[in-house]
């Protein structure tokens, strides 16, 4: 006869606690008189099955890179600003928290998709590492600070998965206005007695620099000329929610942009909506072209999606605009490999270079990518590989084999674009995959399984437990006694 062997949980020993976005519980068993630690670790994870081709309508939150900047700039007026068409996404909440802690006001109503900010008062010059630490683009505050209080206290960013990503076009740039920085304990110092507008050369047409510059630039005296500036649509947005308050920018969406210096009283609270997030969008089109499937993606701006929307074309797809703010996307053949480079807007965009990758892994011939933005944008490739994927990397090279088909797999994602991409790899493989780290895709994507899932895709978010082996390892029977 076997033994039977008797397990019970202590509830009063355990402990639970938040890891990078698992929950690790912590229990004390008793098992035959002895006692034991087990690990349980709760984390969420896609569980999807491939193969079921997309199809129906699916409509484009705002946009994520967009919101976060008009939120920094709502702290440049005093009132009370709302912003509209505002994603349901960590992001958002961190921005929140970032903008609260300066001392503004702040709501988010997500069933009616805005937040207000009142900036009236604001009582902290400081962005603490806690806070920016979990989301770089809050260092969009240090520019807002600066023309707002003339002084700002602002934890560098550091690098991220995705590469390095320095800071240094900002600083040299409010040097050039004329403040002084010190870089002291992880923290940017910045003080300005008075901000005085000039000539800004960015080296690399950088996007967080040409905002964070803007934002620093709206209160200075004269103007500022910023050459070399970022294009992005979410560049343009910023000036239009500017200009709508009372500042005066001119030659948004070019690479030179003038902002001729305005007083703190000509600043004052808006209403404004967000532009769609053009990456959203170009990631439903990659989902619905993979499982060639059928389906309208509405509140889209394509002006915005001209490059990325052209490849899409060469390699086989089928896009028609059939309302000014609505696309049918569809594909029916094996899709045609196509090269490309990713470059800075009006350029094929980075932040699709992996779903671009994804269709490349199934297409006829060899596709060659060349990503030039990042250091460590390919992360998506050793998962792809997991699938099938015949893919060949040589630094920021990447060459593509198309083969007939992916596999499912256990994935995990690495960071926001590559979650996506192999969330998309999965719905077009064979077979059921898993995918792990969701917390990257939160991020980015409003309700990611809840869209898919309207178009057909078989996706579902669920809570997974991860528990320590069956025999216990650490035995501390005699600790607890
Ligand atoms: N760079 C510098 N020095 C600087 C600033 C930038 O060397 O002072 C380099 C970066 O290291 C990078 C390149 O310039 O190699 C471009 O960086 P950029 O400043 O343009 O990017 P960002 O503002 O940090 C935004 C988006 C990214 C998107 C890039 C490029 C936000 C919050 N992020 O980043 O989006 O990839 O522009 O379009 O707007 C994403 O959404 O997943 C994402 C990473």
């Amino acid at each position: 006869m076997t033994k039977k062997t008797k397990t019970q949980n202590l509830s009063l020993h355990n402990l639970t606690y938040l890891h990078q976005y698992n929950i690790i519980v912590l229990l004390y068993c008793k098992v035959n008189n002895n006692y034991f630690l087990k690990v349980r670790k709760l984390t969420q994870k896609y569980y999807i099955k491939g193969g079921t081709p997309l199809r129906g309508e699916v409509s484009i939150g705002g946009a994520k890179n967009s919101v976060l900047k008009l939120m920094a700039a709502a702290l440049l007026a005093k009132g009370e600003t709302k912003i509209y068409n505002v994603p349901d996404l960590t992001d958002v909440e961190i921005m929140l928290n970032v903008i609260a802690q300066l001392g503004a006001k702040t709501t988010y109503d997500k069933t009616e998709k805005s937040v207000t900010i009142d900036a009236t008062d604001l009582t902290s010059i400081t962005a603490k590492y806690e806070l920016v630490s979990k989301m770089r683009a809050s260092f969009i505050v240090l520019g807002a600070l600066v023309s707002r209080c003339k002084e700002a206290i602002v934890a560098l960013p550091g690098g991220c998965a995705i590469g390095e990503r320095r800071v240094d076009f900002h600083i040299k740039g409010l040097e050039a206005l004329g403040a002084k920085i010190k870089i002291e304990n992880g923290y940017v110092h910045a003080k300005a007695a008075k901000l005085t507008g000039t000539d800004i050369y960015l080296d690399i047409p950088s996007v967080g620099a040409t905002e964070n510059l803007m934002l620093a630039s709206i209160l200075a005296d004269g103007s500022t000329r910023i050459q070399n500036a970022a294009q992005e649509p979410e560049i343009v947005d910023l000036a239009n929610f500017l200009n709508s308050m009372g500042a005066d920018v001119t030659g948004a969406g070019t690479s030179e942009i003038v902002i001729n210096g305005v007083k703190q009283e000509n600043l004052h609270p808006i209403e404004y909506t967000t532009i769609p997030d053009r990456i959203e969008a170009g990631t439903f089109m990659s989902a619905i072209i993979a499982t060639k499937g059928k389906a309208i993606i509405k509140n889209v701006f394509p002006a915005h999606l001209t490059f990325f929307t052209d490849k899409l074309l060469k390699m086989g797809a089928n896009i028609k605009l059939i309302e000014p703010n609505s696309l049918e996307v569809s594909c029916k053949n094996r899709l045609n490999s196509i090269n490309f480079i990713t470059q800075p807007y009006p350029g094929f965009p980075t932040d699709l270079q992996s779903m671009a990758m994804t269709l490349l892994t199934t297409a006829n011939g060899v596709g060659i990518i060349t990503e030039s933005l990042y250091e460590n944008r390919f992360m998506q490739v050793p998962e792809l590989r997991r699938m099938g994927a015949d893919i060949h990397q040589d630094r920021n090279h990447a060459i593509i084999k198309g083969v007939k088909k992916l596999t499912g797999a256990t994935l995990a994602a690495s960071d926001l674009r590559a979650g996506a991409s192999l969330v998309v790899a999965a719905l077009m493989a064979e077979g059921n995959s898993t995918i792990e780290n969701l917390h990257h895709i939160d991020r980015g994507y409003e309700n990611f399984e809840s869209k898919l899932r309207l178009l057909g895709g078989k996706i579902e978010r669920r809570d997974d437990e991860i528990i320590s082996p069956v025999e216990p390892k650490v035995n501390l029977t005699e600790g607890l006694r």
